[in-house]
């Protein structure tokens, strides 16, 4: 018979060890550990009750009202678009991802939040493996934050990275790239899929042991020649991506995990000579400077996370002086217009084969929600027609290929934004009006595009 093997528990935490030591070095209790036989296979069932009762289980089921609630230390970067999106401030010992496509505003993002958060006495460190020290500097100096107590080091080896953090232990540190960051005991380059996996599950080690909160920078790469962020995404507490159009101010952060928050919540951004700056009501900034009273023009309601955001969207429609139309898209995807025209065509009657057809989402933003496809459809018979709807309409619902207004999800804050940015009437899916709660707000359903030419602002779109 083989030799019968015994384990070490401590009496303090629980946790089992192969042999004796004077300390635990988990719960760092002097003299607590006691003898057990080791229970191997089928027989630790039977005798699992005897553990039991003696408090030497390692690890037992507890009910969910025992578990004790862990409070986060948050910190507040005073950024309350960043803030939101984190779930509410940084959480220390965190390690977050910022991804996003190369020049959209990642490190001016990170650098703007560094010197808020250095306002608050806390201990910034900023590495750069991409910019050196006078790159970063002027780069301080046009956000105007060149005055601020941030430490900045220009490196990309990780021990040299992690001997600083252990020395220096700062409380919040920027990785800026994790692309450009090598562990030098793995041969491959800096940015393949090893270092980068290798070095991330170091800075992870790091941020718990030491409770710094990392964030790492991570360029989202279309060739795949870089090892991208979304590989990392499973490591990492919280994944944040930064998003937007580089020929358009607006930018759009948002949180597609986070253990410590919800992944609903966007901030909105916009880049300006000086920096970032919030915008943190984007329905009036997307509304500023709206034609009023000019056909073609038509306001919807739209969700971006869990906000909803008021967009203009302009159609422009005129008889074609080419062999095939020109349907062109801007904020919108194209496919989505040629879909609505034919609808529009075949279902409600109104011949628009012959005319070009332009649709813009004003202020730069891309919206890829169906519930705009209505708004599209009376902007498109608005400009076909050179007759202004209602300016004070909200109109919002998905249109299907037989011309029914389907219904779509968060309406009754849609309803809510139209009548807080003073609107008076609302157009939407006569499947949600009941979704609706109180309002004083004037509430138009429809079942289908056709119902259209039922409502007053048909009267106003028809042809003579
Ligand atoms: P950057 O933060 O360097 O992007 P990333 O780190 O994601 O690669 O931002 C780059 C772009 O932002 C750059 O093209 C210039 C523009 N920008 C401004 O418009 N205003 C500013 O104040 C700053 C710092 C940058
Ligand atoms: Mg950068």
């Amino acid at each position: 018979m083989a030799k019968e093997k015994s384990l070490f528990f401590c009496r303090e935490c629980g946790n089992e060890f192969p042999k004796w030591m004077g300390q635990c070095p988990v719960c760092k209790a002097w003299d607590s550990f006691e003898e057990a036989p080791a229970i191997s296979g089928p027989a630790r069932k039977a005798v699992s009750g005897s553990v039991k009762t003696s408090g030497m289980r390692t690890n037992v089921p507890v009910k969910l009202s025992a578990v004790k609630r862990e409070e986060n230390e948050r910190v507040k970067t005073d950024i309350g678009e960043f803030d939101r999106v984190l779930g509410g401030g940084i959480v220390k010992g965190s390690l977050v991802l910022v991804g996003g496509d190369p020049g959209i505003g990642k490190s001016t993002l990170l650098l703007e939040a560094c010197a808020k958060l250095a306002r608050k006495k806390l201990n910034l460190l900023y590495i750069s493996g991409e910019e050196s020290l006078g790159q970063i500097g002027m780069r301080a100096e046009r956000l105007g934050c060149a005055e601020d107590d941030v430490l900045f080091l220009s490196e990309t080896s990780l021990d040299v990275i992690e001997e600083t953090i252990t020395k220096d232990k700062p409380d919040i540190v920027v990785i800026d790239s994790i692309q450009t960051v090598y562990r030098e005991d793995i041969s491959s380059s800096p940015g393949s899929v090893s270092q980068v996996r290798e070095t991330t599950g170091s800075l992870m080690r790091l941020a718990k042991s030491l409770s710094v909160t990392i964030f790492i920078v991570g360029h989202v790469t279309k060739e795949g020649t870089v090892a991208g962020p979304r590989m990392l995404e499973h490591m990492v507490d919280t994944v944040l991506y930064f998003e937007g159009d580089t020929s358009s101010p607006y930018r759009i952060l948002r949180a597609v995990k986070n253990r410590f928050g919800s992944t609903n919540e966007v901030g909105v951004f916009e880049m300006q000579g000086d920096g970032l700056r919030e915008v943190t009501n984007p329905s009036e900034h997307m509304l500023e400077g709206r034609p009023v009273g000019e056909p073609g023009s038509v306001i919807s309601a739209s969700i971006e996370g869990t906000r909803p955001i008021l967009a203009e969207i302009q159609a422009l429609v005129s008889k074609t002086s080419f062999a095939l139309p020109r349907r062109t898209c801007l904020g919108i995807d194209v496919n989505r217009l040629n879909l609505l025209l034919a609808v529009i065509e075949k279902r409600m009657g109104v011949p628009l084969t012959s005319y070009d057809a332009y649709v813009n989402v004003a202020g730069g933003m891309r919206i890829n929600e169906p519930a705009l496809d209505l708004a599209v459809v009376v902007a498109l018979l608005s400009g076909a027609t050179d007759k202004a709807p209602g300016d004070k309409t909200v109109i919002f619902g998905e249109v299907g290929l037989t011309g029914e207004v389907r219904g779509v999800g968060r309406s009754g804050q849609r309803v809510m934004e139209a009548q807080n940015m003073g609107y008076d009437t609302v157009i939407m899916p006569q499947v949600n009006v009941k979704d609706i709660g109180e309002h004083t707000i004037k509430i138009i359903g429809v079942r289908h595009i056709r119902e259209l030419k039922q409502l007053p602002i048909w009267q106003k779109l028809k042809h003579d």
